[in-house]
């Protein structure tokens, strides 16, 4: 097993992040899965087989998580992070309490960076990081407005730190969807769940990501052309008619 490359991907127990574990152990890679459900996890490890696979099972929302799974990555040199875990809440900002919304933002920011900086402090040229972050990252979005605001730091973290690591030959970049069928909207508490008709699925956001991958080209890849369009429109239209466009109405 030691020549293999090693692969970590957070939020490997569903969605998005199972179908990134799946594609990477199928590129080869030897892949380790994060995330809480150890049950989801253990299955997973069954079904991608030999490969020298693990799994860690953390609460990324919590220091003792992010550090275990930091001190994991310092001493495992992986070649590529997907740091995927991030979870929504839908509600007013003042409807929710703050300690939910803080620790979304422990998981969707926090963990994000102290994994990413764990992983390009010890990356070697050829590495890479991404980051999966959001459209929602690129408008503000009544309603999920902590969720947008985490993942419009995802996409400027990630824009910076491409540029800072061009010089090592680090490949950094963000993958953006938008609506995509996975657990995220019943988790998130979002009524009516994905909207018909624009939703896309896990493996069509996974093949753009890895693509992109592949061509070690941009930053930043928005998943499917109704989603560029969407996050095309704080620069069509002013931000303010932008969020009051974009709010969901009733
Ligand atoms: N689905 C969408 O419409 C959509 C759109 C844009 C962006 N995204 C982004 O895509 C990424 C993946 O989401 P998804 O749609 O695949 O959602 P999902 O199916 O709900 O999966 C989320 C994953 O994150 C893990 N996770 C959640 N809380 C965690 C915690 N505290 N510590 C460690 N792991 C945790 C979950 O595992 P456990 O519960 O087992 O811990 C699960 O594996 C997220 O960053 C999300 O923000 C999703």
């Amino acid at each position: 097993m030691a020549d293999l490359k090693k692969a970590m991907v957070t939020g490997a127990s569903e969605g998005m992040g199972r179908v990134f574990a799946q594609r990477m152990a199928a590129r080869g890679y030897q892949v380790t899965l994060v995330a809480r459900s150890e049950g989801k996890l253990q299955q997973l490890l069954v079904e991608l087989g030999d490969g020298g696979h693990r799994y860690m099972v953390a609460d990324l929302s919590t220091e003792a998580g992010m550090g275990a799974v930091a001190d994991d990555i310092r001493s495992s040199q992986y070649e590529l992070l997907i740091n995927n875990a991030g979870i929504s809440i839908s509600g007013g900002f003042t409807d929710l309490t703050l300690e939910q919304q803080l620790a979304m933002v422990r998981l969707n920011c926090d963990s994000l960076t102290t994994l990413a900086y764990a992983f390009l402090q010890g990356a070697k040229a050829g590495d890479a990081l991404l980051n999966v972050a959001s459209i929602m990252g690129f408008f503000p979005y009544a309603t999920q407005t902590v969720y947008g605001a985490s993942k419009a730091y995802v996409i400027s973290l990630t824009e910076g730190l491409w540029y800072e690591q061009k010089a090592r030959g680090v490949f950094v970049m963000s993958v953006c969807p938008g609506p995509t069928a996975t657990a995220f909207f019943d988790r998130a508490g979002i009524d009516g769940g994905p909207p018909k008709g624009i939703t896309q699925t896990p493996e069509q956001v996974v093949e753009v990501a890895l693509k992109a991958l592949d061509k070690r080209g941009a930053p930043t890849h928005i998943s499917g052309w109704f989603n560029k369009f969407l996050a095309s429109l704080p620069r069509i239209l002013t931000r303010k008619a932008a969020v009051q466009a974009l709010a969901p109405k009733g």
